[in-house]
């Protein structure tokens, strides 16, 4: 066996720096706008999961010295209450990111309450107009987690071009946005998913293969070209055989890692660049206006 080990791709001190930066640059530019960028992150209901992921990009936005302008409702709020409120956040000058934490419950149209959002004020990238530029090459705001991923890679001078990227996952959250991104750095790109045919065979033959399944431990060693750069993006809740409940990726950690040039750690790989695009996303509105 070899003894080989990846590197780790550590996304938590690239997010520590970039946060670092940014709010160093919103130090200095505050002066001149007469504020500071402002987010609004939008959440429904209890679920701890999401109240957690909030909690986290708000605790970012007052490190780097970004104003929340959030607000929490209840499960049954109504949709035109959402919309109305949306459609003032995006008339209100000291918002530059308004953001609807996903999931939402049953009754609530997520996709036309996510088309509410000012394509401008779109900090998770995620409305129609920015995938819009994003398939056309245009300049716009990125999907937090894909552009996260590019800057890892970046970060450790990862190049894509003439690569095989396999992307397994078909999201319009990562999988899809991904492929794109990896498309524009000139990786010849191919998407995977449940329906996919031999699947093994296809990430066998990844220079760079991204794993965007929520399946714990779902790539192994098997999967993986020898030497190749594997991104994780998987955030899965286990109850280890300890009983304890913790955090996985997609990817089957200790085996891939003896295959693998390059790995992503979960966590302290992907998500912390989640929150800090999100960050950047906030930062490009505000410096655009
Ligand atoms: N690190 C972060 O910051 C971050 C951010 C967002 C999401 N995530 C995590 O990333 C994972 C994916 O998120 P998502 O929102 O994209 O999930 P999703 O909407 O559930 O999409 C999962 C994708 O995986 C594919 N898939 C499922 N089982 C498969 C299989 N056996 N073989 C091949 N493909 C399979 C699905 O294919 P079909 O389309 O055919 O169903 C689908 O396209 C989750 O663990 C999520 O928690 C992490």
């Amino acid at each position: 066996m070899s003894t080989q080990t990846a590197q780790l791709l550590d996304g938590k001190a690239l997010a520590q720096r970039m946060q670092a930066e940014l709010a160093e640059q919103i130090q200095t530019i505050q002066g001149q706008k007469g504020r500071a960028p402002g987010l609004a992150v939008l959440m429904v209901g209890d679920n701890p999961a999401s109240a957690a992921y909030v909690r986290n990009k708000e605790r970012a936005c007052e490190r780097v010295g970004i104003a929340s302008f959030g607000k929490h409702y209840s499960a049954d709020v109504s949709q035109a209450e959402l919309e109305a409120d949306i459609e003032a956040l995006n008339q209100d000058d000291r918002v530059d990111g308004i953001l609807v934490q996903l999931p939402l419950p049953d009754h609530l149209d997520s996709v036309a309450l996510l088309n509410k959002i000012h394509p401008d004020k779109d900090a998770d990238g995620l409305h129609p107009v920015n995938l819009g530029r994003l398939v056309r090459g245009e300049a716009g705001l990125r999907s937090c987690t894909p552009a996260g991923v590019m800057r890892i890679l970046q970060d450790y001078q990862i190049d894509s071009k003439g690569k095989h990227a396999v992307v397994i996952g078909r999201s319009i959250l990562v999988g899809k946005p991904q492929a794109l991104l990896l498309l524009e750095a000139d990786a010849t790109v191919t998407i995977a998913h449940s329906k996919t045919a031999n699947l093994n065979e296809i990430t066998r033959s990844a220079d760079i293969l991204i794993a965007a399944i929520g399946r714990p431990d779902f790539i192994k060693a098997d999967m993986v070209k020898p030497g190749a750069t594997v991104i994780d993006v998987g955030i899965n809740r286990i109850i280890d055989y300890e009983g304890k409940s913790r955090l996985v990726g997609d990817v089957d950690f200790e085996a891939v890692r003896a295959i693998a040039a390059y790995l992503t750690p979960v966590p302290g790989g992907v998500g912390p660049m989640t929150v800090t695009m999100l960050l950047q996303n906030t930062f490009q509105s505000y410096q655009a206006f």
